[in-house]
């Protein structure tokens, strides 16, 4: 075989380039947006930091807590969703308001304020006994090990609006 011979592409070789080449390119042009589908919601942009309106004004907030629903709009990968939220809303000493997760940080179950009379003045979630001062911090030696987490909050018009909850530092 002659030396010219050896470098010629041969008629199935060439054909077998063009279609591996055309056939790889179509494949791709059809996973490409199937792939994008699949991983979207990981693509968007954490909206983080939005408030919601908690329906009630800043002169309603005295310094017993309230409890107060209010509703956000959840989206989990495709499903989106209303879910309602709940927070336990006074002002501080200081006069600050401050807006608490009624999420026990034990298991999970919804505190209630002032509503054990065995423990008065006290967030008590009736699971387990868990038990937490006014300012959301766990008593010592009751099961929940860290305080309720915080909501974030600002005043827009004379209205409470209310955004992420914060976990705190375990006490
Ligand atoms: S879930 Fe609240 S004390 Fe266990």
């Amino acid at each position: 075989m002659s030396k010219d011979k050896k470098n010629q592409v041969s008629r199935r070789q060439f054909l077998n380039y063009t279609l591996t080449g055309v056939g790889g390119f179509m494949a791709a042009g059809m996973l490409a947006p199937m792939v994008r589908f699949a991983i979207d919601p990981v693509l968007q942009p954490d909206e983080g930091g939005e408030f919601v309106s908690a329906k009630i004004s800043e002169e309603d907030i005295t310094t017993e807590p309230k409890r107060v629903a209010f509703n956000v709009e959840q989206v989990d990968a495709w499903y989106e969703s209303t879910v309602e939220k709940v927070a336990w809303v006074y002002k501080q000493e200081d006069g600050s308001i401050i807006a608490l997760d009624p999420t026990c940080t034990h298991l999970g179950c919804f505190v209630g304020w002032n509503d054990n009379e065995n423990y008065p003045e006290h967030f008590y979630c009736p699971c387990h006994d868990g038990l937490y001062t006014k300012d959301g911090v766990n008593v010592p030696n009751t099961p929940p090990t860290a305080p309720l987490a915080v909501y974030e909050h600002k005043i827009e018009n004379g209205i409470l609006y209310l955004g992420k909850a914060i976990p705190r530092e375990e006490a």
